[in-house]
């Protein structure tokens, strides 16, 4: 099966069969939701809705949802992990909850594929449900609905052998908030068994062992609380389904393959990475082989977001240019020497550009932005081994000494803060040039290394954290209100720019709001001053805010701004800012 003909069919399942409502994807980079960076799970977009906000498509929605996670980075390399994937996902904004839910997946999965369904047989599939703790009680709910489809509860000691009931914690079976605070809840997960033979800490881990014989394929959560800022779990009263389906996943074990790089959606980049670099497939090298084609594909969905960014050293970009990076150094240790990031991003471009067109809207920034990050990288790399070969010249005489001894533990690190060295590559360079360290030696080097790394790296995440503390589920009120100053913002703009101003994008944390717009040069001291005189005098009137429901034919006849995409179906809500006959701004805004 080809991963379009999956996502088809996951579509029509839910459309067809359960009255589903197909919406369109999110960006990658979420609007509005300071709380992360990227668009890490399906229910991220959706949030308000989980939190009661009516829907204009619904209560029942089915979606696929581009999905960026970095967590999991240094486990990219094995069969199950990647950085970038697609979510298949079905919802149930205060709808049906967990008996439809477990019914439509299981049927999904195990009906003929002549029906619609996977023809996965049962004896593949075992499932895990929520152990229960002080917050939540053990979901035997969910498990006993399991059983009515003929799973059984797995009796400890015994083997792998399909249908069954696994119980876990929650670190394991519970999804969310996505912030501090927010909707969250028990999860079931679904696995499916490449092989029954069991590793040594199978009897222990069950399913979950990261052994990996089980794979994970779709997660269905039950957001039955709301997690407060006290640390406290409530009921909510809405209660929804938010399910997730890994696509490339479920694309490899529905074919037998081996990984997700054995699929059509990446058969074509290792292709070209064998081509480039002619290196033996060995263990070491196919890892590497998947670290760049996983990174690389990841970098080409950021730069070609339709809100997407070049590398920086902050935020997004900076992620973004680690990833490409890492691609390079992984590339570099295959023998890939010259300009490939650009390649690489053509093929994916050229294979997932009918499935998301904003790719080939977006090639030439892409290919630009590969180039470009690739020869600066490539230069600081040159001059990483010049001041490297300064050093070991200043060194003459100590061959033999121990790196640690003669260069120290802060040369290899400051060679991998100043120029982007890995530790691995600054110690094969000294090794190279007659110095000594046996493999124990250079294990314990970099664990020193790793320690210094993580302890910036904290430092880091803690500033990020900082910066993004004002996530919207926390300071709801704040970010209200500076959503409501973007709809005035844009109005004023318009009025002192022109009409051609449309807004790009917008970003809000407590402190802060972005907004990015279109306009053909920079602004005058003076338009940012009549900006900002007609904003305050509006926000001095303390206007009313009301919100409506209209189509989007009845919006653009009332003049209301914003976009006119079609993005939720032909209904859409405009936002009036003042008096039923009088207002001062009118907009179309799914926020
Ligand atoms: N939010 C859940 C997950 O990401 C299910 O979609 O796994």
């Amino acid at each position: 099966m080809k991963a379009n003909e999956l996502r088809r069919k996951f579509i029509d399942w839910f459309v067809k069969n359960y009255n589903h409502k197909e919406i369109p994807g999110a960006s990658l980079i979420p609007e509005n939701d300071p709380t992360v960076l990227f668009t890490t799970a399906g229910m991220h977009p959706l949030v308000p809705f989980l939190l009661g906000e009516k829907h204009p498509a619904g209560t029942r929605l089915v979606d696929v949802q581009r999905c960026i996670r970095t967590g999991d980075i240094d486990s990219v390399g094995d069969r199950t992990h990647l950085t970038f994937f697609e979510m298949l996902g079905n919802w149930s904004l205060g709808d049906y909850f967990k008996n439809e839910a477990i019914e439509m997946s299981f049927l999904f999965l195990t009906s003929p594929q002549s029906e619609g369904g996977l023809g996965i047989p049962m004896e593949r599939l075992s499932v895990s449900c929520f152990a229960g703790d002080n917050d939540a009680p053990r979901d035997e709910e969910a498990a006993s609905i399991w059983e009515s489809h003929g799973f059984k509860k797995h009796v400890d000691g015994e083997a792998l052998s399909g249908g069954e009931i696994y119980f876990y914690s929650k670190k394991e079976n519970w999804w969310g908030p996505a912030g501090q605070t927010g909707p969250c809840g028990p999860d079931t997960e679904i696995y499916y068994i490449t092989e029954k033979e069991k590793c040594p800490n199978c009897d222990k881990n069950g399913i979950s062992c990261d052994c990996h014989k089980c794979v994970e394929i779709w997660n269905n959560v039950f957001m039955q609380y709301n997690k407060n800022e006290d640390g406290s779990f409530v009921e909510l009263a809405q209660k929804n389904v938010d399910t997730g389906m890994g696509l490339e996943r479920t694309l490899f074990i529905l074919n037998g393959f081996h990984s997700n790089y054995d699929s059509e959606l990446f058969l074509p980049i290792t292709s070209e990475l064998r081509l480039l670099g002619g290196y033996e497939l060995s263990e070491e090298n196919i890892r590497n082989e998947r670290i760049c084609a996983d990174h690389l594909r990841t970098s080409t969905f950021i730069l070609g977001d339709e809100l997407g960014i070049p590398p920086s050293n902050t935020d997004q970009g900076y992620i973004l240019r680690r990833l490409i990076r890492r691609a390079i150094c992984a590339g570099m240790k295959l023998g890939i020497e010259n300009d490939f990031c650009r390649k690489i991003a053509g093929i994916v471009v050229k294979e997932y550009g009918t499935v998301y067109p904003t790719l080939l809207d977006k090639q030439e920034f892409i290919f630009a932005e590969m180039a470009g990050e690739e020869e600066k990288f490539r230069r600081t790399l040159v001059k990483g081994l010049d001041v490297l070969k300064k050093a070991i010249l200043k060194n003459a005489g100590k061959e033999g000494g121990k790196v640690s001894e003669v260069f120290g533990v802060d040369f290899v690190f400051d060679m991998f803060q100043t120029f982007g060295f890995p530790v691995e590559m600054t110690i094969e360079e000294l090794k190279n040039a007659g110095y000594a360290e046996s493999e124990a030696e250079v294990e314990a080097l970099k664990a020193d290394f790793e320690r210094d790394f993580c302890k910036h790296q904290e430092l880091s995440r803690a500033g990020a954290e900082q910066k993004f503390a004002g996530g919207l589920a926390d300071h709801s009120e704040v970010v209200t209100r500076y959503h409501t100053a973007t709809h005035l913002l844009h109005k004023a703009l318009r009025m002192v720019l022109g009409d051609h101003v449309q807004q790009r994008g917008s970003n809000l944390t407590a402190e802060r709001l972005r907004f990015d717009f279109s306009h053909p040069s920079p602004m005058t001291p003076e338009q940012i001053a009549e900006v900002e005189k007609i904003v305050n005098d509006q926000i001095e009137k303390a206007l009313p805010v009301s919100c409506m429901e209209m189509s989007v034919d009845e919006a653009k006849s009332l003049g209301a701004i914003g976009l006119f995409e079609n993005k939720y179906g032909n209904s859409v809500k405009v936002y009036k800012v003042g008096d039923d006959d009088n207002w001062f701004s009118m907009e179309i805004c799914g926020g």
